[in-house]
């Protein structure tokens, strides 16, 4: 078998790199003065009791005791760096964002990918979703697309998310992951069917960050200068190509190299092999979305192409590592509600949740100034004039004797009604259950079954297979249901795959009404 440790072609590992140092290399401690000794620490008498007076000894300790910040809660594993976007194709028809102005305009971007579950120690290529963050320093403000390297997500309504995360996290008392809890919830929510069949498929480990593809994922708003607006997705195609490890080779290389993803992305913009994306939209308009034969705001389906086919916009590429991956890479701070004018949102449940969800995490993670840290603060702008005031570590000046209040008598702190998206429409407010708009949940994830070769279809069930092990019979009979409901021969290969006789399945029809299946289910298949 080949070396799936070369798989990228980068050839020899790069030498450990000498930190270039700029200035003296002596010493000083944090106010400056030199350190005496950074040796022996102060004692009473050669063999005595250490004094407190050994100031430095004290700030190295304190300091280090505070280094560690909280993890994202999830995507804490990543690798990030910096680059460039071009435009290659005009689309102002759609959109006045200033960074699609003209052909050839250039913009300053950082771009960050992870992996999802696993905390900031884990291996990297793991069977898991990849974190796909892409930040544009524009010159109206920083544009964020958070997005994966999936199209789709496991369900639509932004409540299953906390339970998502508890399921394929740690058990709370083993503290181990648990391929059982995860199964249980999956399974559960049908709609997570598509998104479990791509994360499950041969595209499930990609060798390395710079070998996989980026979606938004969500539906988001293109507005032009006649202030018309268009349902947007946004796609980014990695000009690298596609390549994926099998489980035995992510086995081996993590065996070898828990950074793998991390150390590829990093050697490979040291050794000047920049990796590009190319950027795409699909466009539906407001009269196609009203007529569509699914809820184009819904997280768990595709747009099919043939019908919304892949517009050119740009490409980019990341072109700079960060000198210092703490400042740049841990501290960046990505979020949705990152939009500028020409761009905006949707009715995606999932989409409004995370507007909240981001800024509120980073106020946690890095406190409530970390638009200051420099990977966040909005570059692009010429004079950026944020009206916030104060807060732990405001060090830029804080808007000195500068008005703190409006309306107020001297024109200062004007908004810009000018730049307000077309309205959108809303009805009465309720908890409408979306799986009486759209329950569909089979058909993408059968004709993406469909679409493979024979050789995927096999990958697929195996990988499944593999991933279910620990999983109890009820849930794997539950997966096979769903999955037969998609396809028939997907249920099929999938109950050889885990040696279960089909005919033992019960193979009715899942409820749409999922409380009720869950009751179902929960009697039917105790006996299991
Ligand atoms: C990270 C919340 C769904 C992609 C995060 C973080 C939070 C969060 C709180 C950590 C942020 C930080 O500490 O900086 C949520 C919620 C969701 C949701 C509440 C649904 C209701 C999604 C979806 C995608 C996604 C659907 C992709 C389409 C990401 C990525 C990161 C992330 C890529 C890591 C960003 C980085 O590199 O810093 N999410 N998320 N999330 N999320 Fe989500």
């Amino acid at each position: 078998m080949k070396n799936p440790m070369d798989k990228n072609g980068l050839g020899k590992p790069l030498p450990s790199r000498n930190d270039h140092i700029n200035g003296p290399k002596t010493m000083t401690t944090a106010s400056g003065a030199p350190v005496v000794n950074n040796e022996d620490t102060m004692t009473a008498g050669e063999r005595g009791p250490q004094v407190l007076q050994d100031f430095y000894l004290l700030e190295k300790h304190a300091h280090f005791n505070r280094e560690v910040i909280p993890e994202r809660r999830m995507h804490a594993k990543g690798s990030g760096a910096f680059g460039t976007f071009t435009v290659t194709h005009d689309i102002t028809q759609y959109t006045k964002a200033k960074i699609f102005s003209e052909i050839g305009k250039k913009t300053e971007m950082f771009a960050r990918f992870s992996t999802v579950a696993g905390e900031r120690g884990a291996a990297d290529a793991e069977r898991d979703i990849r974190g796909f963050a892409v930040k544009f320093y524009t010159e109206d403000g920083n544009w964020d697309i958070v997005g994966n390297n999936t199209p789709v997500f496991f369900f639509r309504d932004p409540k299953k998310f906390i339970d998502l995360n508890h399921a394929v996290k740690r058990d709370p008392r083993t503290n181990l992951r648990s391929p059982n809890t995860n199964w249980d919830f999956w399974t559960s929510l049908p709609e997570s069917l598509l998104q479990v069949t791509i994360t499950m498929s041969d595209r499930g480990i990609p060798s390395s960050f710079r070998y996989m593809h980026g979606f938004g994922s969500h539906t988001y708003s293109l507005i032009n200068d006649k202030n018309e607006r268009v349902w947007v997705k946004f796609h980014h195609r990695s000009v690298q190509g596609i390549q994926n490890f099998t489980d035995q080779e992510a086995e081996m290389v993590v065996g070898k190299d828990r950074e793998s993803s991390g150390r590829d992305l990093y050697e490979a913009i040291e050794k000047g092999m920049y990796p590009k994306w190319k950027f795409y939209i699909q466009v539906m308009t407001e009269e196609q979305a009203k007529d569509c034969p699914f809820n184009p705001f819904d997280l768990t389906k595709m747009w099919p192409k043939k019908a919304y086919p892949l517009i050119e916009v740009g490409e980019w590429e990341l072109n700079r590592n960060a000198d210092n991956f703490y400042q740049d890479v841990e501290q960046a701070a990505f979020t949705p509600a990152n939009i500028v004018p020409g761009i905006g949102f949707s009715p995606d449940r999932m989409l409004q949740t995370r507007i909240f969800a981001y800024g509120d995490a980073q106020r946690y993670r890095l406190g409530v100034n970390h638009h200051q840290i420099p990977v966040n603060s909005p570059k692009g702008v010429k004079h950026p004039h944020s009206f916030h005031r104060d807060g732990q570590m405001r060090v830029d000046g804080n808007l000195g004797s500068e008005l703190h209040y409006a309306p107020n008598s001297y024109g200062d702190w004007n908004d810009h009604p000018d730049m307000a998206e077309p309205p959108m429409e809303g009805g009465n407010a309720d908890y409408y259950d979306f799986r009486k708009d759209d329950h569909d949940y089979f058909t993408q994830p059968g004709e993406l079954f469909r679409a493979m070769t024979d050789a995927q279809q096999l990958v697929l069930v195996e990988n499944t297979a593999r991933a279910m092990e620990d999983a109890t019979l009820q849930i794997k009979h539950r997966h096979i249901r769903n999955c037969h409901q998609a396809d028939e021969s997907y249920g099929t290969m999938l109950a050889a795959a885990l040696g279960i006789d089909i005919d033992t399945v019960d193979l009715t029809e899942a409820s749409y009404d999922s409380r009720a299946q869950w009751e179902k289910d929960r009697h039917r298949d105790a006996d299991l």
